[in-house]
């Protein structure tokens, strides 16, 4: 594609249908804003220095979800309608010449793709518009496309200003264009406010363009979901159905099994490697990353964090911005938080909590535990029940545990405490100092035993 392409984004309007506080474009399907679909699609096709995205409703809370993507933004302050939010943009630079391409914040389901597609037919046609068309079983709700004898467009005419005979045409418009620069902003300075709603429709443009005896065409679309235009919350579960799947598909295709594909949620940005393995109901989300033969479980929930390879999380596991390494197992029902490590071959198991710590090689923690700032060595083993008492009320302290040390069930490390390498914690020990390597510490009351005491007791109270 020679011609130089620019973009324009409509993101401001509030989207009353929602029923929301929060402006429509912000709200979250397939793991993102709207808005940030709208701008990756865009991205495929232009530089983000010719992509500009209309604000309005949360001006700033919007500028900021696409401010990554490096695009542009202009205000619009009041909405006055599609055909006033293109104008406002006129005096951005590099949108006077060129190709336009005008999407809308609020359909998030565009591909790439598509918008390929629809630039080649509009440069294939030499038309000065194409309009992204789609028929649907139910049109309701949308602009309807009437065209002339020859397939052009005549007019696109909204929904509440339509006859009857024109609102039974099932040929929509998406609100996805592509304009020849040249011809459109002349035109759009002509708009004048609807009778109606006092609104300026860009849909309006193409009356005038056809005056001046240039031409609109369609461009119907192969797949009609891709237009879905979000304007309720089921609209926005039906998005983020859409968008899961394709995610889903997509890893799947490139070589990771995932059952009961229509159960998990996958964030765009997660990368999975071939042969890793997804259970159903499984989130992975943030920038998650499996490597080859890593596995989640059934319900387990991930966030920013790395399996690598072979690492296995078992099912129902919450674990976020952690990091397994290869042949590491977690789970099930374990929480991993703030910058765990589990290292190559560590277990750890069920109701343990791991919070800022690391676990070395090969050790182990597999019931009922909580590890906050601890670092412990190879081949230790966490008996059930150890806690590390790393808060004080006002601090945090850490935890030091060597390699091979053994700690009883039940053990209360009260930090800050070193417990040496090889060193034998016995169980239901308080440990409030150092244990040298090698040694055996216990930290607890000595046990009595009170022959026939119970035997009396029981006899006792049976007389009386
Ligand atoms: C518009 C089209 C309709 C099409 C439909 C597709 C017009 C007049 N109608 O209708 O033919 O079938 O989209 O979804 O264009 N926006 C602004 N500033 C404004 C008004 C709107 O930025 O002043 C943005 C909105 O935030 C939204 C987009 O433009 O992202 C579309 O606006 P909306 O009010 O939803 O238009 P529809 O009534 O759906
Ligand atoms: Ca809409």
């Amino acid at each position: 594609m020679e011609a130089e392409i620019s973009a324009v984004i409509l993101a401001a309007g509030l989207g009353t249908r929602m029923k929301s506080s929060l402006a429509k474009v912000l709200h979250r399907a397939g793991g993102a804003p709207l808005v940030e679909h709208v701008v990756r699609a865009a991205l495929a096709v232009a530089p983000p220095e010719r992509v500009v995205v209309v604000t309005g409703h949360q001006a700033d809370q919007v500028a900021s979800a696409v401010a990554r993507f490096g695009v542009r933004t202009q205000l619009q302050a009041e909405q006055k309608g599609t055909g006033h939010a293109l104008w406002v943009c006129r005096g951005q630079a590099g949108l006077g010449s060129g190709l336009l391409l005008v999407l809308c914040g609020d359909c998030p389901l565009l591909s790439p793709d598509t918008l390929r597609r629809l630039v080649e037919a509009h440069l294939g046609s030499g038309a000065a518009a194409t309009v992204l068309t789609a028929r649907l079983p139910d049109p309701r709700g949308y602009g309807r496309i009437l065209r002339d004898a020859a397939g052009r467009i005549e007019a696109i005419v909204e929904e509440k200003d339509a006859t009857p005979e024109q609102r039974a045409v099932d040929e929509i418009n998406s609100g996805i264009y592509c304009f020849d620069a040249a011809a459109l902003w002349p035109r759009l300075e002509r708009l004048r406010p609807s009778p109606v709603t006092g609104e300026l429709y860009l849909t309006d443009v193409i009356g005038l363009l056809r005056e001046d005896g240039l031409a609109a065409v369609p461009f119907p679309v192969a797949d009609p979901s891709e237009v879905l235009g979000i304007n309720t919350r089921a609209d926005l579960a039906e998005a983020d159905r859409i968008l899961r799947g394709r995610k889903a598909r997509a890893l799947m295709l490139a070589g990771v099994t995932i059952e009961r594909p229509e159960t998990v949620l996958i964030d765009p940005e997660v990368e999975a490697a071939p042969d890793a393995h997804i259970g159903p109901f499984a989130q992975l989300l943030g920038n998650t990353r499996l490597a080859a033969g890593a596995r989640v479980g059934a319900c387990s929930i991930l966030a920013n964090t790395v399996l690598e390879e072979g690492a296995e999380v078992l099912p129902f596991c919450h674990i976020e911005d952690s990091r397994l390494a290869a042949g590491a197992r977690v789970g099930p029902f374990a929480r991993l938080r703030m910058r765990s490590t589990v290292a190559a071959s560590a277990h750890v198991g069920n109701f343990v909590e791991m919070k800022n710590s690391t676990l070395g090689e090969g050790a182990k923690a597999m019931h009922l535990a909580y590890l906050g700032d601890a670092t412990i060595g190879a081949r230790a083993n966490i008996g059930a029940g150890t806690i590390t008492c790393n808060y004080d009320g006002f601090r945090k302290h850490p935890t030091t545990i060597g390699a091979g040390a053994f700690i009883g069930s039940n053990a209360t490390l009260v930090a800050p405490v070193v417990i040496g390498e090889g060193s034998f914690v016995a169980a239901a020990s308080i440990i409030t100092k150092d244990v040298p390597p090698d040694a055996l510490a216990i930290g607890r009351a000595h046990q009595v035993n009170r022959e026939g005491w119970a035997k009396a007791r029981r006899e006792k109270e049976q007389k009386s």
